[in-house]
């Protein structure tokens, strides 16, 4: 079965054509990143303008790319929820009047569960049930993947998302945005325990996480820093940040999979890509036999062939949506 899917539901126009959930016949991804940059972040009106302008070309280069035409596709699949309305609306009207025309089903995605999706593309033998670490930079969930269109969150951040406290910590470092990436290079080269950060707890919830506290603390350490008219160094304030970030990621991740005997964990989002946490679980994973997945580097981000794998696996469990499909902006992953 070959599917048509498309993401927008931030700052990439992506388009692919996925066989069965797991093979890629194309992909093609517009990143609108560095016009962002020029801001700190996404603006979300420049986003749809520009997914606007993107969209029509990057599909038909998917299906160019593919070697197929809309009469050899078996559905088309869209990200409807959750992301920015105004950018998820390009499309999902795109997909709505393409399903229309072609006579195709049309399945509705939820982000987070392309992403985790990602990895039945990149891992042929990865079945559910397992538990995920979904960490991009609008979510951290801990998620029991009981089956493919089945989740339950156990655990989620009780503020900010762990990709937006690196890209503002990073920022603050004077770093460009997404800054999460820059810094993960740049930690590399510094000394993890230079500096001593909170590893912040939420009591009655021992898979929650908190990181503002932790990002509020590098902050206020880089602003009383420039006060004093001193700089701090930036590989070892890094270091010590990616350290704090990924220590409390990787406790309450590995600590939910051993209270509820999960042997397979896997990693999803944006911040699966962070170098520190791929070792870490990798690391925790090896000492217990337990299995452990992530997305190669060039899935780990926004795309459009995860939500060609998720979109398969909704339409067998019939998810067919009805031309009166709309975005939403929040969205629970179950
Ligand atoms: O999943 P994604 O591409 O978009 C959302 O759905 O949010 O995630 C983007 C986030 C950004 O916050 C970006 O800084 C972060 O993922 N990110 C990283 C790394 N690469 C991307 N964070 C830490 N280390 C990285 N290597
Ligand atoms: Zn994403």
């Amino acid at each position: 079965m070959k599917i048509l899917s498309i993401e927008s539901s931030c700052d990439e126009t992506a388009a692919a054509v996925v066989e069965n959930g797991r093979k890629i016949l194309s992909s093609v991804v517009a990143s609108q990143v560095e016009e962002h940059k020029l801001y700190g972040g996404v603006v979300p009106e420049i986003a749809s303008r520009r997914h606007c302008e993107a969209i029509n070309g990057v599909v038909t280069k998917a299906l160019d790319d593919a070697s197929l035409g809309l009469r050899e596709l078996d559905a088309i699949a869209v990200t409807y929820a959750p992301g920015l309305i105004g950018a998820l609306l390009v499309g999902v009207n795109f997909a709505k009047g393409l399903s229309m025309a072609a006579g195709l089903p049309l399945v509705p995605v939820h982000h987070l569960r392309s992403h985790i999706a990602s990895n039945y593309i990149a891992h042929p033998d990865l079945e559910p049930p397992f538990l995920c670490l979904v960490v991009s930079g609008g979510h951290s969930h801990i998620v029991e993947v009981k089956d493919y269109t089945e989740m339950m969150v156990i655990g989620k951040t009780r503020d900010d998302a762990a990709g937006e406290a690196f890209d503002k910590a990073a920022r603050t470092m004077g770093m460009p945005y997404p800054g999460g990436i820059h810094l993960d290079k740049v930690a590399e080269q510094g000394d993890p325990l230079s500096f001593t950060l909170p590893r912040p707890k939420v009591d009655g919830a021992p898979y929650d996480f908190s990181f503002s506290g932790l990002k509020t603390a590098v902050i206020n350490l880089i602003h009383n820093a420039a006060q004093k008219g001193e700089t701090l160094p930036v590989a070892d304030l890094s270091a010590s940040f990616r350290k704090a970030v990924v220590d409390s990621l990787t406790e309450k991740f590995i600590s939910a999979a051993d209270d509820l005997g999960y042997k397979k964990l896997v990693l999803a989002g944006g911040v699966s890509a962070n170098s520190l946490l791929r070792r870490t679980i990798r690391e925790e994973c090896g000492k217990n036999g337990r299995l452990c997945y992530y997305p190669p580097l060039e899935l780990c981000g926004d795309n459009g062939a995860m939500v060609g794998a998720q979109g398969y696996y909704e339409f067998l469990a019939g998810n067919i949506a009805s031309m009166d499909l709309n975005a939403r902006a929040t969205m629970t992953i179950e």
